[in-house]
């Protein structure tokens, strides 16, 4: 081989080398670009979000005087995992015992740059006063975004209504943006009770919505004092107000967000008037202040889970109970609204303060949420 070939062969493999180094290159890189999605939903495994996990507040902003919008995003850029409007995300606030609290999201899933819920402060709520406290910059640690409170699923043509009272107004305008920012067409009647017009959360943003989408219709009631600019309805909200906005109350599906006794009473008229039960949606998140310790049955007795007796006595509910045996129940919210605390009531009596984390057919097939339940009698429940 004379010079010449030396000189040609050295450039051909220097050549191949390069052109292989840069294709390692660019593979790994594509590797890295490319991230592993095994399930193929669109979203990267590394991203995937289990368990508690901390997130920036990265916007604080005052819808009324005591509701605060919170925007939230999630470590290293990751995405929002996709969630269905009106779901809720589940905090762990700093306390000494385990507690959580549950609120709504109530912006849009189709933003998956960041999560927002907006809190209402509550007197002597340990949640919302420590969430009023918080600045931008802050880290707070939550579950992912969970709840079967949702009109996601539902058929185009069927007309949703929303009722919500006070800070219940939170899952329903999530709803509502997810519709719009969709395009989805289907007809929404929204009835928004509050006291006064400054306790109207996102008034002027739904307003705006109605205006531009003839499928909306927006139609607060004030039961307290207003002013002689307030031109909507004053009082409370009745069956007869239903009547007269919705032209087919029996077609309809309604979802409930508010007051206890809201949601109560308007389901009792409409259930009355012929509405199938089936067709009411509700969800209420509960606290531990929403009973009161004398409220609570006090009894002694044997409670039966997976086949093994334990003895109860005190006023833990039933996840608090299991949890100091140390038997492992899974849970996120503790507020009765997931339904990852749920077990099989086969027999006995609980006092419930909530089904909200329950389909209609579990409930049916009497199941409870353990973190908002409370033996009255001796129990026998299985958790597979
Ligand atoms: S932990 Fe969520 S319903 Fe009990």
């Amino acid at each position: 081989m004379n010079a010449d070939l030396y000189f040609y062969a050295f450039k051909f493999m220097s050549g191949a080398f390069a052109f292989t180094l840069l294709t390692l290159v660019l593979r790994s890189f594509g590797e890295e670009k490319q991230a592993i999605d095994s399930d193929g939903d669109g979203y990267p495994d590394d991203e995937r979000w289990f368990g508690l996990e901390e997130l920036e507040i990265i916007d604080i902003y005052e819808e009324t005087s005591d509701i605060k919008t919170f925007k939230l995003k999630r470590a290293q850029k990751k995405q929002i995992p996709k969630y269905a409007p009106g779901q809720f995300l589940s905090f762990e606030i700093p306390s000494e015992k385990k507690v959580f609290r549950s609120y709504s999201v109530s912006g849009s899933p189709e933003n998956n740059n960041y999560l927002q819920v907006s809190i209402k402060k509550i007197t002597d709520g340990l949640g919302s006063n420590w969430f009023h406290s918080l600045k931008v910059g802050d880290k707070v640690k939550a579950h992912p975004p969970s709840g079967l409170f949702t009109d996601q699923g539902l058929a185009p043509e069927v007309h949703r209504v929303f009722i919500a009272g006070g800070i219940g107004i939170t899952p329903l305008f999530s709803m509502l943006r997810a519709a719009i920012d969709r395009g989805e067409k289907h007809p929404v009647t929204l009835f928004f009770a509050a006291k006064t017009k400054r306790d109207l959360a996102f008034h002027n943003q739904i307003l705006e919505i109605a205006k531009r989408n003839k499928n909306v219709t927006y139609i607060p009631i004030l039961s307290g004092e207003v002013d002689s600019s307030w031109t909507g309805l004053r009082g409370r909200l009745n069956l007869e107000i239903l009547q007269e906005h919705v032209p087919d109350l029996r077609a309809a599906k309604f979802f409930f967000c508010g007051p206890k006794l809201l949601t109560k009473s308007i389901s009792e008229n409409l259930i009355e008037f012929g509405v199938h039960e089936d067709n009411l949606y509700s969800e209420e998140f509960v606290s531990p202040t929403s009973i009161s310790e004398e409220d609570l049955p006090q009894i002694e007795t044997i409670l039966n889970l997976d086949g093994s007796d334990y003895e109860y006595s005190g006023k833990l509910n039933l996840l608090e109970f299991f949890e100091s045996k140390e038997v492992d129940i899974p849970f996120a919210c503790r507020s009765g609204v997931c339904g990852a605390c749920k077990v099989k009531c086969l027999s006995g009596e609980v006092l419930s303060l909530s089904e909200s984390g329950l389909t209609k057919d579990e409930q049916r097939q009497n199941y409870i949420l353990t973190c908002v339940s409370w033996p009255k009698k001796r129990l026998e429940l299985e958790s597979k």
